[in-house]
């Protein structure tokens, strides 16, 4: 199921399932993030039943840091996803949510030793070692607390994906995991330990990732290293390919999740391990819309700025990457309607504070709204208060209902944690 399944228009004003997009903002005001679950849904049951039957077994950790609205968490925890944290913030929320702790596991590249204790004392399924230094660390907490802590280590394999370079992690010259030699003498000391347990080999290789080539290579990859493993007397539980899978946010396609399953279960399984997989942005990315208003058109010289009332301190993919997000008007322009070139800004004081670039549009006007799509992922989860703005609330749709998931700010939440003035010395 695609975005456009559920994002239609009903007698010229578009709708996300059955409602009213025009409605909503009357009441919500913009911008606003929504959500269609019934797509969270079918996007969650697609994994689900794309995994062939076990044993073995296979884990589906949501990766929380693409949305961590708890609502949205709680639903995936339902549907029987667990969760991949990278902060104890992230793992809170998980817990929050309701997911399991046998179900979370934590990546990162710079555990702090409160995170680790919390990860220990909460009983997660596994913390993922990205350093020999943080094994030790992770092997000290484990014996103060003699809790026997089970270990997985990210391994870097050195294969590159076809993404933006911001976006591709799995190389040697970036800062994720271990080496393949590492990895083994990491798993290989906790084998060792009394306190700790080697379990499960991990890697993420990027995100966006369009490429099922990559993903096939990471899964053979992982087999191989683990068959290297069960040489040396280490049997681990579980493979874990991480996440990436890309979604169609340009109408250039991309895999599907359930041929993304398929590209990595068999082999996995096929060697007698369970799989974990830790998919963000093909969950949540396509689900969400934000809605936004037109504020104002300007005309410098050849280029026609449309300013509207999100910005990159709302959604700051295109500002970082470079990112294209589809936009669509609320109401539907007229057939035959010309479309010229116009650049969709924000109000912040940045000149990277664009939405859209030359962008061919119908004619629009203040007060008009617009949908960015695919804003789902990495859309809330990246704002911030960036000039004194208020985060947006964010709403979900399911069928002819909608649910507010998250309160606007309002203007005091940017005095969150600062001391009161009158407290201040005189000096
Ligand atoms: N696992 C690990 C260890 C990760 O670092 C990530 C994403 C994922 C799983 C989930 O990847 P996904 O399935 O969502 O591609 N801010 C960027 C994306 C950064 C992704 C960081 N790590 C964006 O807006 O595109």
């Amino acid at each position: 199921m695609q975005l456009t399944d559920v994002l239609t228009y009903h007698n010229g004003r578009l709708h996300l399932e059955n409602i009213s997009l025009a409605a909503l903002a009357e009441q919500m005001g913009t911008p606003v993030y929504v959500y269609s679950q019934t797509l969270l849904a079918a996007n969650a049951q697609t994994v689900l039943t794309s995994i062939p039957p076990a044993p073995p077994d296979t884990l589906i950790c949501y990766a929380v840091k693409a949305n961590a609205n708890p609502a949205l968490l709680h639903l995936l925890g339902q549907y029987g996803f667990g969760a991949d944290v990278t902060s104890g913030g992230e793992l809170f929320l998980a817990q929050h949510a309701g997911i399991p702790a046998d179900r979370i596991i934590f990546s990162g590249v710079g555990k702090t030793r409160p995170e680790i204790v919390m990860a220990i004392q909460a009983g997660i399924r596994a913390l993922h070692v990205e350093s020999a230094v943080e094994l030790e660390t992770i092997a000290e907490i484990a014996t103060a607390h003699c809790r026997k802590v089970r270990i997985g280590v990210r391994v870097n394999p050195d294969i590159s994906a076809d993404t933006h370079p911001y976006m591709s992690t799995g190389q040697k010259t970036h800062k994720f995991g271990v080496s393949p030699a590492q990895a083994i003498e990491i798993l290989t000391k906790a084998a060792t330990h009394p306190w700790l347990e080697p379990v499960g080999l991990a890697t993420h290789v990027g995100s966006q990732i369009r490429s099922l080539a990559s993903f096939a290579d990471v899964a053979c990859f992982l087999v191989d290293m683990a068959a290297r493993l069960a040489a040396q007397g280490i049997r681990l539980e579980y493979l874990d390919v991480g996440g990436g899978l890309g979604i169609d946010y340009d109408g250039q396609g991309a895999p599907s999740l359930a041929d993304w399953v398929t590209a990595v279960a068999p082999p996995i399984h096929q060697a007698g391990y369970n799989l974990v997989m830790e998919p963000g942005r093909s969950i949540v990315g396509a689900t969400g819309i934000l809605l936004t208003c037109v504020t104002t058109i300007k005309q410098q010289g050849e280029r026609t700025f449309v300013v509207v009332d999100a910005g990159m301190s709302d959604l700051i993919r295109p500002a970082l990457y470079n990112a294209y997000h589809a936009i669509w008007p609320v109401v539907a322009p007229p057939p035959g309607a010309p479309s010229l070139p116009v650049d969709v800004v924000g109000p912040i004081c940045e000149t990277g504070d664009w939405l859209a670039r030359e962008r061919p549009f119908p004619p629009v006007r203040p007060g008009d709204l617009l949908a960015i799509l695919h804003t789902g992922a990495y859309g809330f989860s990246m704002s911030s208060n960036y000039n004194g703005r208020l985060r947006p609330p964010e709403v979900l749709v399911h069928r002819d209902k909608w649910y507010t998931i998250r309160q606007r700010q309002d203007y005091h939440h940017l005095l969150d944690g600062c001391t009161p003035i009158q407290n201040l010395s005189e000096n």
